[in-house]
């Protein structure tokens, strides 16, 4: 399957084609590909910094962490739950905040071992992530870019994967199809429940999001899923909480305590929930 196709300039929303190492619009907008296959359709008018989305030393630790599988049960959780009538050979896939793509890389993995050849797109808008993303796997598109304005023709995929990321419903919808799905997943009331009390003084009541339904789509699923995971030395420790905003959040002392252990024994407790487009009535 050809990659970086079906795309549109991020400036005038012209479609892009490719010519040599570079996508081009009519209007002469150029993107060049960079060295690992990737192209960086977030122009600088579009930066809210000069360095969006999560940092290189982020990027490092949760490519790190990510790469020894304790998460695999989640690749697994997002093919089991996803519905059939969706992912049939052919499917159009964007994991909209990629991140550095383990898990568009491992999905691809087990659809290709169950003969499902889908086409997939990864975006996100820290150019650090889709760096290493494109380093993973040739055979998906990695897109530098913004989920607020998608680099992309309306009803350009069947499904858009967002995980632990920051969904722009709006701009999902546009650019789904009007049978489309999106998931989300998102961490639940007792996800590394171990480590935030060692962090923190006091656990927060936890807050539900998107109770209340979601602008634009209509739940289809919902499903928990939860499992147990052991980290045995500080350098995992470490790589894990550096990819979480408990780096930021946690108190000094909170962080000090944590340097202190050898090992972890840790609770995922994720949630995913599929939604599909509702159309307009
Ligand atoms: C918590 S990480 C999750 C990454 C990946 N989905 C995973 O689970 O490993 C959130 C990601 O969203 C990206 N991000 C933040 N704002 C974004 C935006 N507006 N559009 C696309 N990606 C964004 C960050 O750069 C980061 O890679």
């Amino acid at each position: 399957m050809r990659t970086l196709e079906n795309l549109s300039c991020p400036i005038d929303s012209l479609s892009l084609s490719r010519d040599g190492n570079s996508l081009k619009c009519d209007n002469g907008h150029t993107y060049d590909l960079a060295k690992t296959g990737y192209v960086n359709l977030l122009p600088v008018q579009n930066k809210r910094s000069k360095d969006p989305g999560d940092s290189k030393a982020m990027v490092a630790a949760r490519q790190a962490f990510l790469n020894q599988h304790f998460y695999y049960p989640i690749v697994e959780a997002v093919l089991e739950t996803w519905p059939k009538d969706n992912l049939v050979s052919g499917v159009r896939v964007l994991d909209a905040g990629c991140g550095e793509g383990y898990y568009l890389n491992e999905i691809n993995k087990l659809l290709l071992a169950q003969q499902t050849e889908a086409e997939l797109t990864g975006l996100d808008i820290s150019k650090w992530a889709v760096t290493a993303a494109s380093k993973r796997d040739k055979s998906i598109s990695w897109l530098v870019g913004s989920n607020a304005s998608l680099p992309t023709p309306a009803e350009r995929f069947d499904a858009i994967l967002c995980l632990f990321g920051f969904p722009i419903f709006n701009e999902f919808s546009r650019a789904l199809t009007d049978s489309g799905l999106l998931l989300l997943v998102e961490s639940g009331a007792n996800h590394l429940i171990e480590l935030r009390q060692i962090l923190y003084p006091s656990i927060h009541e936890y807050k539900s999001t998107h109770s209340e339904g979601v602008d634009g789509f209509e739940l289809v699923s919902e499903e928990a899923r939860n499992f147990e995971f052991t980290l045995s030395s500080q350098a995992e420790i470490q790589d894990l909480l550096s990819m979480t905003p408990h780096i930021h959040k946690a108190s000094y002392d909170g962080k000090e305590a944590v340097k202190k252990l050898e090992s972890i024994n840790l609770t995922a407790d994720i949630k995913l929930r599929w939604y599909r487009k509702k159309l307009p009535e």
